[in-house]
C-alpha cells in the first residue's frame, strides 16, 4: 500500500520525524523506496543536478512529467510529489489546475508541490478541492532566485518573518497537506512548525521542522558543490571516477574482458569454418 497524505500528517501528530528525498529516475527511486522513505520529491532541482541547467528556471513541464513517470515506476510505496516548474501555475487558476492534473494523470504522482504563500493560495485551494494534494514551499523559493538575488536565508527580519508566518497559515488554510521550509532561521522554522497542524519539511531550516528533505545528489556526494545545509553521507563521485578509471585502464591494457566475462564455443566448429 502506498503512503497517503493522512499517514504523513499522522507522523507529525505522533511526533515521528518525516524523511523526504528527491529522486529523478527509476533506479534511484527504487533504492530510496526500498529503504522506507515515505516521501519522494521529483524536484525541479532536476534541472540543475541531472539536466545541467544553471537554475531551475528552464525546466519544462514535459521534462518534469517524463522524470516523474520514471520515479513512480521505481517507488512502489512512497508518496511521490511532482514539483510544478516555473510559470506552470502562475498565470491563472485554470492553468495551474490543468498542469497539476497532468502530473497526477500522466506522471502518476500522488501530489504536487508549488512555491509561494498568499500569492498561490487561490490555486492551492482549487487544486485541493479538485482532489489534488498540494505541498507548499516557503522561505527561499528557487524559482524566484533572480528576484531574491540567489540562495539566501528568508525570515531574519521582522517583516519577512511576519510574512512567512502569514504565508504558512494561509497555505494550511488553503488545504496544503505539508509545507517545505527552505533556508528559514531555525527558531522561526520551529515556531511555524508549532503553529501549524500540517507538517513542515525543512531544508536548511534546522532541526525543529517536522521532517527534513535533501537533494539525493547532495547526500550521495555526486554534486560538485554541496550547499552548507547538506550533509554528504557517501562519496559516489569518487567511487564512480575510480570505477571508470579502472575500466579505462583495463580496456587499454587488455585485462578486460577475461574469460569470465566472455562466451566460449566448441573449438572444433571454429576449426571447420
Ligand atoms: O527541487 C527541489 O529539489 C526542491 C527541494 C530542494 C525542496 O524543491
Amino acid at each position: 500500500m502506498r503512503v497517503t497524505i493522512n499517514q504523513i500528517q499522522k507522523m507529525k501528530e505522533q511526533g515521528e520525524k518525516i524523511p523526504m528525498l528527491t529522486a529523478y529516475d527509476y533506479a534511484t527511486a527504487r533504492l530510496i523506496d526500498e529503504m522506507g522513505v515515505p516521501l519522494i520529491l521529483v524536484g525541479d532541482s532536476l534541472g540543475m543536478v541531472v539536466l545541467g541547467y544553471e537554475s531551475t528556471i528552464p525546466v519544462t513541464l514535459e521534462e518534469m512529467i517524463h522524470h516523474t513517470k520514471a520515479v513512480v515506476r521505481g517507488a512502489r510505496k512512497a508518496l511521490v510529489v511532482g514539483d510544478m516548474p516555473f510559470m506552470t501555475y502562475h498565470t491563472s487558476v485554470e492553468e495551474a489546475l490543468r498542469n497539476a492534473a497532468r502530473f497526477i494523470q500522466e506522471g502518476g504522482a500522488q501530489a504536487v508541490k508549488l512555491e509561494g504563500g498568499e500569492i498561490v493560495a487561490e490555486k492551492v485551494q482549487k487544486l485541493v478541492r479538485c482532489g489534488i494534494p498540494v505541498m507548499g514551499h516557503l522561505g527561499f523559493t528557487p524559482q524566484s532566485t533572480f528576484q531574491l538575488g540567489g540562495p539566501r536565508a528568508v525570515g531574519k527580519e521582522r517583516e519577512s518573518a511576519t510574512q512567512l508566518v502569514r504565508d504558512a497559515l494561509t497555505l494550511e488554510q488553503a488545504g496544503a497537506f505539508a509545507i517545505v521550509l527552505e533556508l528559514v532561521p531555525t527558531p522561526l522554522a520551529g515556531l511555524i512548525s508549532q503553529k501549524l497542524k500540517i507538517p513542515t519539511i525543512g531544508i536548511g531550516s534546522g532541526k525543529n521542522c517536522d521532517g527534513q528533505v535533501q537533494v539525493i545528489s547532495d547526500i550521495l556526494g555526486l554534486s560538485d558543490f554541496v550547499p552548507r545545509h547538506a550533509k554528504r553521507y557517501a562519496h559516489l563521485a569518487e567511487t564512480i571516477k575510480k570505477a571508470v578509471g579502472d575500466f579505462v585502464s583495463e580496456v587499454k591494457s587488455g585485462n578486460f574482458p577475461t574469460a569470465k566475462e566472455s562466451i566460449s564455443m566448441d573449438e572444433s566448429i571454429l576449426a571447420d569454418l
